[in-house]
């Protein structure tokens, strides 16, 4: 675990924004997408929240599913690249919102489906930013949350702003549940085969938690 300053990580992720679309980043974002819309139903009345969006790799696929989508980061150079996407392809139900949830005034809005993906590690304190999500969330309204399953430090080869080494599913649901939400269920999205930062090749298990308030 690091607990480098997160302004530092910000702008680690100001810097990688530019290059962040890599092929293993957006075959996860399918894996993360198609786990999201075969767990829940969306429609396209729905209003949704992306919280730590990067440069929109889920928010693009998701967008054809749901009406509004407010795509959230606390990194400007993320959502740059995020808006050269909406501008290109026309992602017209998108918009992108500098938001850091766990220091930045609530929005007033509600949101029928908040979800996130691979952005929870890099949250020190996960049971406020689950009550946070169910306050933003209208009744019945679905969290999607996925991230790295527990790994053992070998998945970053750079830790600033890592929090945690991947998720235990039996702590996110009690989190979830803690903080209120039901209807909890914990998947498997996706696998990423890639080298960690002991030379090894690794296969690291992504999780989607679903639920409801
Ligand atoms: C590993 S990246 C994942 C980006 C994107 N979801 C994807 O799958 O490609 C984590 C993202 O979360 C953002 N992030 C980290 N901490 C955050 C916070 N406290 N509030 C908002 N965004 C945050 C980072 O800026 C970064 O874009």
């Amino acid at each position: 675990m690091n607990m480098k300053t997160p302004d530092k990580a910000v702008t680690l992720f100001d810097e990688a924004a530019a290059t962040w679309d890599k092929p293993i980043r957006v075959e996860l974002a399918r894996g993360v997408a198609r786990a999201i819309t075969t767990s829940l139903p969306l429609n396209q009345t729905m209003t949704a929240m992306e919280f730590g969006c990067g440069t929109g790799l889920v928010t693009a696929l998701l967008a054809p599913h749901l009406g509004k989508i407010v795509a959230t980061d606390s990194s400007s150079g993320m959502l740059v690249e995020l808006r050269k996407k909406i501008d290109g392809i026309g992602l017209a139900n998108i918009i992108t919102r500098q938001l850091d949830l766990t220091r930045d005034p609530l929005p007033d809005e509600r949101y029928h489906l908040i979800y996130s993906s691979m952005t929870l590690h890099h949250i020190a304190d996960l049971g406020a930013l689950m009550r946070t999500f169910h306050d933003l969330l209208a009744p019945g309204g679905r969290i999607a949350l996925a991230d790295l399953a527990s790994e053992d430090g070998t998945f970053h080869s750079d830790s600033t702003g890592v929090m945690h080494l991947g998720m235990d599913s039996k702590e996110l649901l009690s989190l979830a549940s803690e903080a209120g939400f039901t209807d909890l269920a914990v998947t498997t999205a996706h696998v990423i085969t890639k080298e960690g930062n002991d030379g090894k090749v690794h296969d690291y298990p992504v999780l989607l938690l679903t639920g409801k308030r």
